[in-house]
């Protein structure tokens, strides 16, 4: 028996608004626009948006505070402006942090939420229609039911999943995705992998996305260095949302592993991007599920016509480094957090300590 639920309606394509803007009259009357302070306007979708809201008189606030890893206090501060303005449904434009952080508004505003509750998906009953528009190529959140917040006073970066948390309509413009650096280009398609090889590894992997986690990681295989180093490259532009979309769909069936959960503390302690931790660790994450996930992982290298030692050519090829020093309070600190990890309940066996240990050290 498998499950298969993807209930969010998604539209792909650079044209999209002309066919599909008049959705948004489906959602309400008045849109929270929840995004960071520079890619929606750089990329053009916060003008679209603004045009498509004025086309069908939908009026709109826009709360622009939201910053890489979104935290607690943003959030609460999107909810009291969402009562207070009398919206009565979100839009989210921008990476995956401004669209975690409009789909965390849509549970604590419905909700009535407050403060750590965020992480209790059991007190979440009823939410807002949330519309996401990405402009990155990477998290894939437009088509999740995760979400992910940081509490900085408690120095905790953590997910929680509500099938509340689906966006009701995903527009996706790859044009938006043009104006994004080489290092984001990378480091966002990296995370992109990263939810479409969990897929493989984690227990709940099906049958009926096999072929899509395929499809997605030959997608990026092809197209990002292509993409890095011509940044204008359209199609290559256009493969990356496609595969990002495929992670989302993946991890959305799937769950992420400890593929994921090694990364959060890099990010929290580092600062270094989501994608970028999860890159770091990827050849030592594969090796580790290897013996266990051969059959799978083969059939994947067999689909891209590629040996796994290909694969790791190409990983290096990536210049995925970040210049960070392991101490042993780290360790003592950090690995407990990842054993109590939600995402390691998907791993394929049971990992000890010991090995998470091992991957750190060798960083
Ligand atoms: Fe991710």
């Amino acid at each position: 028996m498998y499950r298969y639920f993807m209930p969010t309606k998604v539209f792909f394509g650079n044209e999209v608004w002309e066919k599909y803007g008049d959705m948004l009259c489906e959602c309400g009357k008045k849109a929270l626009i929840v995004t960071g302070k520079n890619s929606a306007r750089l990329s053009g979708a916060l003008d679209d948006v603004l045009n498509e809201l004025n086309k069908y008189k939908i009026d709109s606030v826009i709360f622009d505070e939201i910053i890489e890893n979104p935290d607690l206090t943003s959030v609460e501060k999107g909810r009291d402006i969402f009562r207070n303005e009398g919206c009565d449904f979100i839009i989210g434009i921008g990476g995956g942090s401004p669209i975690d952080a409009a789909k965390a508004i849509g549970v604590m505003a419905s909700n009535n939420l407050v403060g750590n509750e965020i992480y209790d998906s059991s007190k979440m009953k009823t939410v807002c229609p949330l519309v996401a528009i990405p402009t990155t190529s990477g998290t894939g959140s437009e088509v999740t039911s995760s979400s992910v917040i940081s509490n900085r006073s408690e120095n905790r970066k953590a997910g929680y999943s509500s099938e509340l948390n689906f966006p009701k309509l995903a527009y996706l413009l790859p044009k938006y995705t043009m104006s994004l650096s080489p290092k984001v280009t990378r480091d966002t398609a990296v995370d992109a992998l990263s939810h479409l090889l969990e897929g493989l590894y984690s227990h709940r992997r099906t049958p009926i996305i096999e072929p899509l986690i395929h499809e997605g990681v030959r997608l990026i295989y092809d197209n990002l260095i292509t993409a890095i180093e011509n940044p204008n490259d359209e199609q290559a532009r256009e493969k990356l949302m496609l595969a990002s979309m495929y992670g989302g769909i993946t991890i959305a069936q799937t769950g992420t592993t400890l593929q994921h959960s090694i990364g959060y503390p890099l990010t929290a302690e580092f600062e270094i991007s989501h994608g970028l931790a999860n890159g770091i660790v990827m050849k030592d994450l594969m090796e580790l599920y290897y013996p266990v996930i051969k059959g799978e992982l083969n059939r994947l290298f067999n689909a891209l016509n590629i040996e796994k030692e290909n694969f790791y050519n190409w990983l290096e090829m990536l210049d995925l480094v970040a210049d960070i020093d392991i101490s042993e309070e780290f360790l003592d600190k950090r690995i407990p957090e990842v054993m109590k990890s939600r995402n390691m309940n998907n791993n394929p066996f049971e990992i000890k300590e010991d090995s998470i240990r091992k991957i750190y050290l060798n960083l």
